[in-house]
């Protein structure tokens, strides 16, 4: 069977990824010829989609061939069965109703002159469970796939293949697939002939065109979703009740290749977990979510990928297995969005490396297409809060400018359609959930809600691209206008829900909200914060009405909070979090900076350098006391490895951060809370300090062209070494202690500035190239001042 073939010369050709809205703007007037089509049946939520084509012929050589691709669930595509890309899970989850995101491919080589184009269509965001409801399919009824492929040839014409009625659908060898769930494959049904030329199509049919507008079409700002890492088992062990378990050593997030062979028939379960409870399988904190895949066994060699799921876990139980299970049998596939590494750091003590490891792998597993806050239970949402602690973190350890600044256009759209209101989580399918939490009317809440204005704000730091403020200057303001709506008479942020310090470690299990710091408290301080980086935003691009606007905003916000909450410097519910905030938001005047600084320090001490802070005030602790010369308290708190602390999670085997900072208990029992992920990269902002203060390494300028470098050590490291490739080249610092003698190395690359600092001497200017300065550290105490 093959295609009629549209001709068109003019088609607007756009293959380069968008980096800002007036790209995304000249790409929705592209030509599209393509239709939105779903099967004729459902296909078990997995079917297949083909259309065989040939080549048209008297226009010369093919010059170019390009795939548009994108699909209502999460699509796969082969040309001539091979396929155009090792891209996963695309189109990711953008917020569908508004943004639906396109990949293009060059498959100039794939092409012949007959030729298949094949799809594949799984649930995917759009069609599969999200949230803890149970609910799912919110953004639609049938999964679709559009795909516009361009021939281009030699004498300037072009052919289109485009999704349309011409195709065929049928079933594929999955017969169940969720995120949440896993996947299901019986390999008796594997037939790869029907992405070939001359496939017979028996039981297949027809297609139907579902109803779609093009103008939510948009490329990709971020990157794709591939995979990044294998990793070979490490142990198979059988667990007390018998069951055969695999330890990859790592928690990760991806899924279990496998190679088997056995009799036709043969059912094999992979259920998953990120850990062992009492030896078995740990899949309590799963929740609702199943995580398990099933294969069913053709009688030949079988391997199994399941690419329409994906799990959090480090551990699996296989069932079922032919014979002896073998390590070589299974591998590990750690998928994610495509990030390039570009912060390095590294210390004398191997307990702070592994943790700052589990950041890095927290971070990666919590990166797959939108930013989450777990990647395993029946959650794995966008949620603000997290994002807002993190990305100061995650924007120095890799290039996160592409991610986040996608992520933002679907939370300035969200916001967009909600009255200013920055939902908890983006995309917000919240609002599409009856009764979504008990938290009552959804509004803006501090931290969470923040992400608007923190987000891009961090971007702009880390990159020195003021595009990103541009872009996002509409929703940044917007989300403090929707602040300054809801605070009280008193100019404070006291009157609507507020998660506050979450997850406070003295917080009982079951309510995490129930932090010791006044809600009030935190929320005023953030929209403080909120409120400054906005004027500050507007000076810089310019716009002096809203920078007189939100500098007089944040003034107000600063007196109402300093009447409202201090006396006598004590910050009303005189806890650790409150401090931290008042200190490095910049709310207190000098002396009562000084008490809360103090006040900070003996807080600390009295809790015996175990943490007490939970999502707002844990980020930015470390700084709290490095800015009021408690530099000795910082460190102490960081290396602090009873619970609750950083370091805790890591004496415990830990390979990823926590969302509590108890999820395991010392006795090995998961937490009993609800809410028990072990791979939350929230509590891991510290690395933002760490890489700052511990490391040295910090941006005078934004971008880093140029640069402060002041390791400020303790704690008994010895030494320490950061890097950075920043847009300028690559910063690094290494520092090492000899005794007394601390011996600074740094190297910047040209063009980039620094200055030095080192404990008890002035600052020193340093140019390109490499320093080396060798200085007596003075007593700890002087060393922080
Ligand atoms: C998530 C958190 C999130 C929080 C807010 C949790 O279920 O996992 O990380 O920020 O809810 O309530």
């Amino acid at each position: 069977m093959l295609a009629d073939t549209a001709t068109s010369t003019d088609t607007a050709m756009c293959t380069d990824t968008a980096n800002d809205t007036t790209q995304n703007r000249r790409d929705n007037a592209m030509n599209w010829h393509a239709l939105m089509i779903a099967a004729g049946e459902t296909f078990d939520g997995a079917p297949l989609l083909r259309r065989e084509f040939a080549l048209e012929t008297g226009h010369g050589a093919v010059t170019r061939a390009t795939l548009h691709l994108t699909a209502h669930g999460i699509v796969e595509a082969w040309i001539n069965g091979r396929p155009v890309s090792g891209d996963l899970l695309t189109p990711g989850w953008s917020a569908y109703e508004w943004r639906l995101r396109y990949a293009d491919y060059d498959v100039t080589e794939l092409l012949e002159d007959t030729s298949v184009l094949g799809l594949a269509l799984g649930k995917g965001w759009f069609g599969g469970r999200l949230g803890w409801a149970g609910g799912g399919s919110y953004y639609g009824d049938s999964l679709g796939a559009f795909a516009q492929l361009e021939v281009e040839f030699a004498d300037g014409t072009t052919q289109l293949v485009v999704t349309d009625q011409e195709w065929t659908s049928g079933p594929s060898a999955v017969l169940a697939n969720d995120l949440y769930d896993g996947e299901t494959i019986d390999a008796r049904l594997r037939d790869d002939a029907w992405k070939r030329p001359g496939f017979a199509g028996d039981g297949w049919i027809g297609v139907r065109e579902l109803e779609f507008d093009t103008a939510s079409l948009t490329p990709y700002i971020g990157p794709r979703v591939t995979r990044w890492a294998a990793l070979p088992v490490q142990e198979i062990t059988t667990s007390p009740s018998g069951k055969t378990l695999v330890d990859f050593g790592q928690n990760l997030v991806g899924w279990i290749k496998l190679r088997v062979q056995g009799e036709a028939g043969t059912e094999i379960v992979v259920r998953h977990a990120e850990v062992l409870e009492h030896g078995e399988l740990g899949t309590r904190p799963l929740r609702s979510a199943k995580a398990t895949d099933r294969y069913i066994l053709s009688g030949g060699v079988d391997e199994f990928e399941p690419t329409f799921t994906f799990h959090g876990f480090r551990y699996a139980e296989i069932e079922g297995w032919p014979g002896e299970l073998k390590a070589e049998d299974l591998t590990a596939i750690a998928i994610g969005s495509e990030l390039t590494r570009i912060g390095e750091f590294r210390t004398s003590d191997p307990l702070l490396n592994q943790f700052h490891e589990n950041v890095v792998w927290g971070m990666r597993g919590n990166f797959v297409d939108v930013p989450t806050d777990c990647p395993q239970r029946d959650e794995r949402l966008g949620w603000t809060g997290d994002i807002a602690a993190f990305a100061p973190t995650a924007a120095f350890l890799y290039d996160v400018d592409g991610f986040l600044s996608d992520w933002l256009v679907d939370l300035d759209l969200e916001q967009q359609h909600h009255d200013g209101i920055v939902g908890f989580v983006i995309p917000d399918i919240l609002k599409m959930i009856d009764q979504p939490t008990d938290f009552g009317p959804v509004d803006s809440t501090a931290i969470w809600s923040d992400a608007a204005v923190w987000v891009p704000w961090t971007l702009y730091q880390a990159y020195g691209d003021d595009a990103v403020l541009r872009r996002q200057f509409g929703s940044m303001a917007a989300h403090v206008r929707r602040v300054e709506s809801l605070l009280s008479p008193a100019g404070v942020w006291d009157t609507s829900f507020q998660f506050g310090d979450w997850l406070d470690p003295d917080a009982p299990p079951e309510d995490p909200a129930k932090a010791k710091a006044d809600t009030g408290v935190v929320a005023t301080a953030c929209a403080y914060r909120s409120a400054t980086i906005v004027a500050e935003t507007a000076k810089l691009l310019g716009r002096t009405e809203e920078q007189a606007e939100f500098e007089a905003l944040a003034a107000r916000l600063r007196q109402a909070f300093n009447a409202e909450y201090v006396r006598d410097g004590v910050v009303k519910s005189d806890c650790t979090t409150v401090y931290a905030l008042a200190i490095v938001f910049g709310l207190l005047s000098v002396a009562d900076e000084e008490f809360a600084g103090t006040r900070l320090s003996e807080l600390v001490a009295e809790a015996d350098y175990r943490i007490s802070t939970g999502f707002a005030g844990t980020p930015f602790i470390t700084d709290a006391l490095t800015q009021t010369g408690h530099l000795d308290d910082a460190y102490r708190l960081l290396l602090e490895r009873e619970c609750p602390s950083w370091l805790y999670p890591v004496t415990m085997g830990a390979t990823t951060v926590w969302e509590r900072w108890d999820s395991m208990l010392p006795d090995g029992t998961i937490n009993p809370g609800e809410m028990t992920s072990f791979n939350h990269y929230a509590l891991g902002a510290v690395a933002d300090w760490m890489h700052r203060v511990v490391g040295g390494l910090s941006a005078l300028e934004p971008g880093y062209a140029r640069v402060l470098v002041a390791p400020q050590p303790g704690g008994g490291l010895t030494e320490a070494e950061t890097s950075l490739a920043t847009p300028h080249g690559t910063v690094s610092v290494r520092w090492s202690l000899d005794g007394d003698d601390l011996t600074v190395d740094a190297e910047l690359p040209d063009g980039v500035e620094g200055v030095l600092r080192l404990p008890g001497r002035d600052d020193q200017t340093i140019g390109a190239g490499r320093t080396t300065e060798t200085t007596a550290l003075p007593a700890v105490a002087d060393v922080a001042r």
